[in-house]
C-alpha cells in the first residue's frame, strides 16, 4: 500500500530543523514493524516533530494512516503547524510580503540589518499568531544553518546567514502540507502530551529525541532552554515501556553514544528491545567542512 501521491509539490518540512530526518527516511522505512501496509486505520505519532520530514513522508505514502498526532515543545514551531493546518493564506500573504521587501534590499549588509531588525521584533514585540509564524519562518530561512537556539532569557539568538534570495514564501510547499495536515492533531507541550490522544486501534509511535551525545562526557544538545541529559533519556525509556505495555509500535532514532567506560549506552538501557545502527552523514569536523559516516541506532519494541 505503499504510494506515491500525485501532488505536484511533495509535502514535506517547511522549515530546516537541526536533526532534520531527510536524509536517512530511507533506511528507517526499512524498519517500520511488519505487515506495517497492511494494518488498518493506522495512528502515527510522532511526540518530538521537529520539521516533520518522517511525518510528511509517512503521510504521503501510507494512505492507511487514517490519523496522526505530533507534537514539539517549541511553541512557535507548532504554531507554525497550526496556521499551516487552519490558515495557510493569512501567513502567506505576509511571508510573500516579507520575502518581496527582503529581495528588494540591494546589498548584503541591509538584508542583514532587516534580519535583525525582524529578530529583535520576533524576540522582543507583541505579536500576533500570524506574524509569530511568518517572523518564525523568515528567521529560520535567513539566520545560520537555519538553527534554532535561544539564551538564557529565551530570546532567539541565532546570527545572520548571509543568504542572498533564500527560499522564504513556498506558496506551493505551504500548499501541499496544509492538504496533509488535515488529518493531523497538532499540540505543544512535552512529548508525554501525546499519551492522552492514543487510539484503541494500531498506534505506531516515531520517536526522534535530542540525541544523547556520542561520548558520555560531551556536551548536551540544547533546542530550547530544556536540556536533554541522561535523567531525560532515562525517563524516556520508562515512557516507552508504559507505550509498549498500551499495545504501541515504538521506533525511536538516537545517537549510537558510547560511555566513557566503553559500554554502548542505549544497548544498555533498552537491552529488552530490538537495536538496528543505520548510516547518517554528518559534519564531523566543521571546520574542514568534511562530512564522513557515522552510525546512530534505531530502538524498536518489535
Ligand atoms: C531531533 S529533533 C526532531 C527532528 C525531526 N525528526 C525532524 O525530522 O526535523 C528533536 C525535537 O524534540 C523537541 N523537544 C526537545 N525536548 C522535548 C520535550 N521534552 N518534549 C517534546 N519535544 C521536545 C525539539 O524542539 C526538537 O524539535
Amino acid at each position: 500500500m505503499a504510494e506515491e501521491q500525485n501532488y505536484k509539490t511533495i509535502a514535506k518540512p517547511f522549515v530546516k530543523w537541526a536533526g532534520g530526518k531527510g536524509s536517512l527516511i530511507k533506511q528507517l522505512i526499512e524498519f517500520l514493524p511488519q505487515n506495517f501496509d497492511e494494518q488498518q486505520n493506522v495512528t502515527y505519532i510522532e511526540p518530538f516533530v521537529g520539521g516533520g520530514a518522517m511525518l510528511f513522508y509517512m503521510l504521503t505514502h501510507y494512505s492507511n494512516i487514517k490519523r496522526a498526532i505530533i507534537n514539539d515543545v517549541n511553541e512557535d514551531l507548532i504554531n507554525c503547524y497550526l496556521l499551516i493546518k487552519e490558515d495557510p493564506t493569512r501567513l502567506i500573504v505576509l511571508l510573500r510580503s516579507i520575502k518581496d521587501e527582503y529581495y528588494n534590499l540591494d546589498t548584503i549588509e541591509k538584508k542583514m540589518q532587516y534580519y535583525y531588525r525582524i529578530r529583535e521584533r520576533y524576540n522582543n514585540d507583541e505579536l500576533t499568531i500570524v506574524e509569530r509564524a511568518a517572523y518564525f519562518i523568515f528567521l529560520n530561512k535567513t539566520c545560520f544553518n537555519g538553527l534554532y537556539r535561544v539564551n538564557t532569557s529565551g530570546k532567539f539568538n541565532v546570527p545572520f546567514g548571509k543568504y542572498e534570495r533564500p527560499n522564504i514564501c513556498d506558496e506551493e510547499l505551504i500548499m501541499t502540507d496544509h492538504k496533509v495536515l488535515q488529518k493531523v492533531d497538532i499540540y505543544s507541550g512535552r512529548y508525554k502530551t501525546i499519551t492522552k490522544h492514543l487510539d484503541k486501534g494500531y498506534n505506531f509511535i516515531y520517536i526522534d529525541p535530542p540525541y544523547r551525545p556520542l561520548s558520555g562526557s560531551a556536551c548536551f544538545i540544547e533546542y530550547t532552554h530544556n536540556i536533554f541529559d541522561d535523567a531525560e533519556q532515562e525517563k524516556l525509556k520508562v515512557f516507552c515501556d508504559m507505550l509498549t505495555q498500551k499495545g504501541c509500535k515504538i521506533m525511536q532514532s538516537n545517537s549510537n553514544s558510547i560511555d566513557d567506560d566503553g559500554v554502548p549506552y542505549f544497548a544498555k538501557l533498552y537491552n529488552t528491545y530490538t537495536i538496528n545502527q543505520i548510516l547518517a552523514h554528518r559534519f564531523i569536523n566543521a571546520h574542514a567542512g568534511k562530512r564522513e559516516k557515522e552510525t546512530e541506532l534505531l530502538i524498536m519494541n518489535y
